[in-house]
């Protein structure tokens, strides 16, 4: 087995590749003058099994198109097997029909990632397992989830924290972080406008004075959730408040109010790149898997 390091995700790969002790391969990549991309691979990849790491953050269809391009070729040059890892799956929220007449671009994806000859995709804290998982039936579907391995890693210093969700969607991820954190969880109720996109919050009668308070969520992009729930939980004079996410799209901006408004403390992982907030690098989690699956 071989890696290929996507233009999305080339340190992580890098990364990956050094922990498995596995060769990268070799391509050229650059754009022309009208931004097109050119893609050559340098080696042969005759009869390899191929694992590709490519992110699909902003923005978004350049590092799809990216992706599609690489499995396409790959395949077409005899790799015998080509297995992408998504870390950051981007449109995944596009999974079901709020509105009449909406594309169902996740599905879309999925399909597009099949017929370009990848085997299998494997994705960190996909939206929706379910919609992801019935998606497209001729491809190999794995989403792990990070949260079991950030809570062992984080247990000793969160231990005094009570976790938040601001959300019902998060209570797994959340119950699941709060058991391995040894620690309590309590949940905020939201509604969002599906057109206007205005998060509304309701949080359930909890005293957060003086209290470690860690706000989870799975994802960060308007920040509209995590400064809401944040100013509720603030309003209530907590000791401290940090944010974890697994996915941070926000724009610097955003990471920036949230710390003018009190919130200590932004991690996340480093399934998307971001030198601003602090990054737990799941490299370590994403090589163990990959050794224990395919070598
Ligand atoms: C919602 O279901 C997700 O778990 C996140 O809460 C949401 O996507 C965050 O988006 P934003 O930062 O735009 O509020």
């Amino acid at each position: 087995m071989k890696i290929i390091p996507g233009p999305a995700s080339i340190e992580l790969a890098e990364r990956i590749a050094k922990d498995l002790g596995l060769s990268i391969v070799k391509y050229s990549y650059k754009h022309f003058y009208d931004n097109e991309t050119y893609l050559r691979v340098d080696e042969t990849v005759k009869d390899e099994a191929i694992l590709i790491i490519q992110s699909t953050h902003f923005p978004q269809e350049k590092h799809w198109l990216e992706l599609f391009i690489l499995c396409s070729t790959l395949k077409d040059l005899g790799a015998s097997e080509v297995i992408s890892i998504i870390p950051y799956l981007s449109y995944a929220r596009a999974d079901k029909r709020k509105i009449e007449g909406e594309a169902l671009s996740h599905q879309i994806l999925i399909e597009l990632l099949e017929k370009s000859g990848c085997d299998c995709v494997i994705t960190m804290n996909v939206h929706n397992p379910e919609a992801f998982y019935s998606s497209s039936k001729g491809i190999e579907k794995i989403n792990i989830n990070l949260f079991h391995h950030i809570g062992a890693e984080l247990k000793n210093k969160y231990k005094n924290f009570v976790v938040v969700g601001p959300d019902k969607g998060a209570e797994e991820d959340v119950r699941t972080l709060a058991k391995l954190l040894e620690t309590d969880y309590l949940l905020f109720e939201k509604e969002r406008d599906a057109l206007t996109n205005e998060v509304k919050m309701k949080t359930p009668d909890y005293n957060f004075e003086n209290k470690d308070v860690l706000l989870v969520d799975d994802i960060i992009t308007s920040g509209g959730t995590a400064k809401l729930a944040s100013k509720l939980i603030l309003e209530k004079k907590p000791r401290i408040l940090q944010f974890l996410c697994i996915h941070a799209l926000s724009k610097d901006e955003v990471y920036l109010e949230l710390k003018n408004m009190g919130v200590e403390k932004i991690i996340s992982t480093n399934t998307i790149p971001n030198k601003q907030i602090k990054q737990l690098d799941i490299a370590p989690y994403i090589a163990k898997y990959i050794k224990e699956k395919f070598l």
